[in-house]
């Protein structure tokens, strides 16, 4: 008993039981909004937002963290949304018009929720909230398109979202806040390919202007843990940085700068070969590393020689290249851009010109800095975060005996917050929380808490994924993680259910006895 009492002071045992902030009424903060806006985008039931509804968030009341959020009285939530009612009936004399009809549908099959049984009070849930908010939006904007750009949807969310004490201005300096911290240098692992169009549909001038956008994104990364490379592509690739470079950062910008435009036909195929063969050249330790692989490919619209780009980017993906398809103009074929993006919208952004890109250029760097990292069985892995809100994000293949993760503060207090779902764990979502110590992880067993979660696996997921965020500001953290259960772990928490069981066994014969 002692043993096991001990073993379980040192060790914390995977219990399985999801923690969902999001569904918690009056829940806050960053990662309670970045955990709806996920769930929401997965569920493709509206279209891609452009970062609106997160910038809402921030606007209304900084992520909840304004105290008049939650305030008596109002139950607006964490997006303030004061139409509820509009987004059940959105017709006169309490009628459904067929779009609305259609996303209650599909928030009913993908999310569980009969919208149609839903009360306002139920908006201090934050994933109610922000789904109200979404289809609300959503019902105005078949009358009022809404623009990508900052100052646009600035003038959208004045005329048409707020309806408290709106202020012009004040979305778009919120937004510039979120876009500065967007843009904040990252310091995690990552082989970066941009690919640039150099067709002659772009022109001179919109080229260059695209170039000095890339060049503001490359700037996020930190090249001692970053490979970045560039392939610029026409009839054929014309120009390249290797990803492989001993560049400093300031001749990496230059050097983006100063490619030429080569102003012939759109080949995106041959672009993505190019960058294809750069990841082959990465030295072995590096591919090894399990640094995420990113190739982002810029198009102003379909390709006009070549192969089809969507079999180039299929290639990619059986490299383990993730592609991510920027669409620039008003001449973009979707459907081939999501191809580019092997069909996952995720890695899908559109934007109206090579001057808005300057701004939606931070929708990849948001992206790139989430992609994971493989952690790797038998190995250690040493992690640096400066900022006191830095993440970083892995990902674990968990055999059938389960892994042992060692957690060793070298400096600071660094924590994990770690899920099977297919959502990125954080302080809002997770399975377990990993300290200092050793934790045992074994792979969930498919069982009720999966067929809640509306997943249809026949499989139990063996794919872990893990976010280490520091206490405080200032940490270095280091990892290790070995094959089953090396300390005895597992074991102690299994005696330790059993111990539990007997106890509440013995209560519950003894209250019967005593009645
Ligand atoms: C919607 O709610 C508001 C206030 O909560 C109310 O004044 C209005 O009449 C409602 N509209 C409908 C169509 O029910
Ligand atoms: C937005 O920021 C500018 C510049 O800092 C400032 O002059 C302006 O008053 C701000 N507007 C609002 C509505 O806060
Ligand atoms: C690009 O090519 C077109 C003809 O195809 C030409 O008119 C234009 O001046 C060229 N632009 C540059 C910057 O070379
Ligand atoms: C793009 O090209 C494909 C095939 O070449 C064609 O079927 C499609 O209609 C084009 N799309 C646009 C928007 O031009
Ligand atoms: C669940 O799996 C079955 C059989 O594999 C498939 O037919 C069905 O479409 C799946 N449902 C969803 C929602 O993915």
């Amino acid at each position: 008993m002692y043993e096991t009492l001990l073993s379980l002071l040192l060790c914390t045992s995977a219990s399985g039981v999801l923690v969902d902030r999001s569904l918690e009424a009056g829940a806050r903060g960053r990662d309670v909004v970045d955990t709806v806006l996920y769930r929401i985008r997965r569920s493709r039931v509206f279209p891609d937002d452009d970062d609106f509804i997160r910038r809402v968030a921030y606007t209304e009341n900084m992520f909840g963290e304004d105290s008049w959020t939650y305030r008596p009285g109002y139950a607006g939530g964490l997006w303030n949304t004061d139409r509820f009612n509009m987004s059940q009936y959105d017709r006169p004399y309490r009628s459904i018009s067929p779009k609305l009809r259609n996303i209650h549908e599909a928030i009913k099959k993908t999310m569980g929720i009969d919208w149609m049984q839903v009360t306002e009070a139920d908006l201090l849930k934050p994933l109610y909230s922000g789904l109200t908010a979404w289809i609300i939006t959503e019902l105005f904007r078949r009358q009022f398109p809404r623009p990508s750009n900052v100052v646009g949807q600035g003038e959208w969310w004045h005329d048409l979202y707020s309806a408290q004490r709106p202020v012009y201005g004040d979305f778009q300096n919120r937004t510039l806040e979120l876009l500065i911290e967007d843009m904040r240098p990252f310091g995690g692992k990552i082989d970066l390919m941009l690919v640039v169009d150099g067709s002659c549909r772009v022109g001179m001038e919109a080229y260059a202007s695209s170039l000095d956008s890339l060049a503001r994104l490359v700037g996020v990364f930190d090249l001692r843990e970053a490979d970045v490379g560039l392939v610029v592509y026409s009839n054929r690739v014309t120009d390249k940085i290797p990803l492989t470079n001993d560049l400093t950062m300031l001749a990496l910008q230059e050097s983006i700068r100063s490619t030429d435009y080569p102003n012939n036909t759109a080949n995106i195929y041959a672009g993505i070969m190019g960058a294809i063969n750069e990841f082959q050249t990465l030295p072995n330790a590096r591919k090894e590393s399990g640094a995420p692989k990113l190739m982002v490919i810029f198009t102003d619209g379909n390709h006009t020689a070549g192969p089809d780009p969507g079999l180039a980017a299929e290639k990619a993906a059986r490299a383990g290249i993730v592609t991510c398809a920027f669409g620039i103009g008003d001449a973009i074929d979707d459907g081939q851009l999501l191809r580019i993006a092997n069909n996952d919208a995720d890695f899908k952004f559109k934007t109206e010109s090579h001057y808005t890109l300057r701004e939606q250029i931070v929708r990849v760097a948001q992206r790139a800095k989430t992609m994971p990292q493989t952690l790797k069985m038998g190995s250690d892995t040493s992690v640096t975060m400066k900022d006191g809100d830095a993440k970083r994000y892995f990902l674990l293949e968990v055999p059938e005996e389960g892994a042992t993760i060692t957690l060793i503060n070298a400096k600071g207090e660094t924590r994990g917050y770690w899920t099977f779902t297919p959502e990125p764990p954080s302080s809002a979502l997770y399975e377990g929380v990993l300290t200092e110590g050793e934790t045992f992880i074994s792979p969930p067993r498919l069982g009720k808490y999966w067929r809640r979660r509306r997943t249809n696996l026949t499989m139990p997921p063996k794919n872990m994924l893990l976010t280490l965020q520091g206490v405080e500001a200032d940490n270095r953290v280091t990892l290790w993680i070995d094959k089953g259960d090396v300390i005895g772990c597992g074991f102690a928490a299994a005696k330790f259910d059993v111990t539990y069981f007997l106890l509440s066994a013995t209560f519950v014969i003894t209250t019967v006895l005593l009645k």
